[in-house]
């Protein structure tokens, strides 16, 4: 087992890190949050697969269950989830002796976090992420969210969750594009802070495009580690360290809002977002051309995407000065310095935006 702990003072927590964890849930979690109920929030293709086994080892370690199932997808990061969850929670007379449990990737997580956060003022939350994306990024942290229709993650909260526990053995059934989608989400991690981690990547490519559960876990721990520092120096995201994690994410959250969310997934589009950011790095000689190639070389190994964006570079420059207006006018982009080295740019204007989008926009390779 590996465990990484978050050092956030009286709210830190551990990760923990195992195969088979979700059939030792309620055991981990008694040791952190004895007794009380527990309310399951899972979505549909997760409850057939999981549910049963969570819910067998918290009863087994005493815990009341019960459960909320939401339909897939990122829809249901919405107001009208909150409203049905909170209206369930009240049901079943949950209270802040009891706690959450989310089980799945980003979308429950971020949905049942914010559900959490905000019952009663705050009841206790477990995160059992199922995606790669949530096992090295989304559960960590205390980010939790909705979408309005003006825009992504516009309503949410910070809520550190109680523990972690990441079951690399439940990315099997993951289906194939969702899998390789989270590596954008790992190449991040090399890019901005981690060479070594990086160099890693580029070796272990076969071991871990087949799953390796060993390989996977250790991605897991690394990319959480890596994670916990940066939440640990700013975790409200106010002094611009936290921000690095949003490498790719300028370009990458625009290509998302103008292909309408489900043409790229999340990790997909930070691919793109990454590869038009190396443009502007290798620009201006903070990165070398050898760099960049082994940067694309990697994310097409991942079966990433790096260019195609069907978009005029005009539309996808527009709506970052939209979320330019949102940030108090001023747009932030991270770039990297070479592999492994981070720094936040600003202001970013209307040429640069250009020079990168017009990079993913040019024909497929
Ligand atoms: P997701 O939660 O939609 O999961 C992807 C799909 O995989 C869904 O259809 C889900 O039902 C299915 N699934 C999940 N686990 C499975 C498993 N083990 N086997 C089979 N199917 C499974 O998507 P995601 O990529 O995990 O998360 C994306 C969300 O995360 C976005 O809303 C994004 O904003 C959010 N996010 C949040 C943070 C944060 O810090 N809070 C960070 C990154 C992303
Ligand atoms: N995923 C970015 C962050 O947690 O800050």
């Amino acid at each position: 087992m590996k465990r990484i702990r978050v050092p956030l003072g009286k709210r830190g927590y551990s990760i923990e890190v195992e195969d088979g964890l979700i059939d030792k849930a309620g055991e981990r979690i008694a040791r952190v949050a004895p007794g009380g109920k527990v309310f399951l929030i899972t979505d549909r293709n997760v409850a057939r697969r999981y549910a049963a086994r969570v819910e067998r080892s918290l009863r087994k370690s005493g815990f009341h269950v019960c459960r909320a199932v939401l339909p897939a997808g990122e829809t249901q990061k919405s107001l009208a989830t909150m409203t049905r969850l909170w209206n369930s929670l009240a049901r079943h007379g949950i209270d802040r002796s009891d706690m959450i449990v989310a089980l799945g990737g980003g979308v429950v997580g971020d949905a049942a976090g914010f559900a959490a956060a905000g019952w009663q003022r705050g009841i206790d939350l477990i995160q059992v992420p199922t995606t790669v994306v949530a096992q090295v990024d989304s559960s960590v942290g205390g980010k939790t969210g909705i979408n309005l229709e003006a825009g992504k993650n516009l309503v949410g909260a910070f809520h550190q969750p109680r523990l972690v526990l990441i079951d690399p053995l439940t990315l099997r059934t993951l289906p194939r594009r969702e899998f390789c989608s989270g590596l954008g989400e790992v190449v991040k991690y090399g890019m901005i802070r981690d060479p070594r981690f990086f160099a890693w990547l580029e070796k272990n490519a076969g071991f871990i495009m087949n799953g390796e559960p060993e390989t996977m876990a250790r991605i897991a721990a690394r990319c959480c580690r890596l994670k916990s520092e940066y939440v640990a120096a700013d975790e409200r995201d106010m002094t611009g360290r936290r921000a690095h994690l949003n490498y790719g994410h300028t370009f990458g959250h625009a290509v998302e809002t103008a292909t309408g969310y489900g043409t790229y997934l999340h990790g997909e589009a930070v691919a793109l977002g990454m590869v038009a950011a190396s443009r502007l790095s290798v620009d201006r000689g903070w990165m070398t051309d050898e760099e960049r190639r082994r940067l694309l070389d990697l994310l097409k190994r991942f079966k990433l995407p790096l260019t195609g964006v069907e978009q005029t570079w005009q539309a996808l420059v527009s709506l970052v000065s939209r979320d330019k207006k949102r940030e108090g006018g001023r747009a932030r982009i991270v770039l990297t310095r070479g592999i492994g080295t981070a720094s936040l740019v600003t202001p970013v204007g209307r040429p640069l935006l250009r020079r990168g989008f017009q990079e993913i926009c040019s024909p497929r390779r």
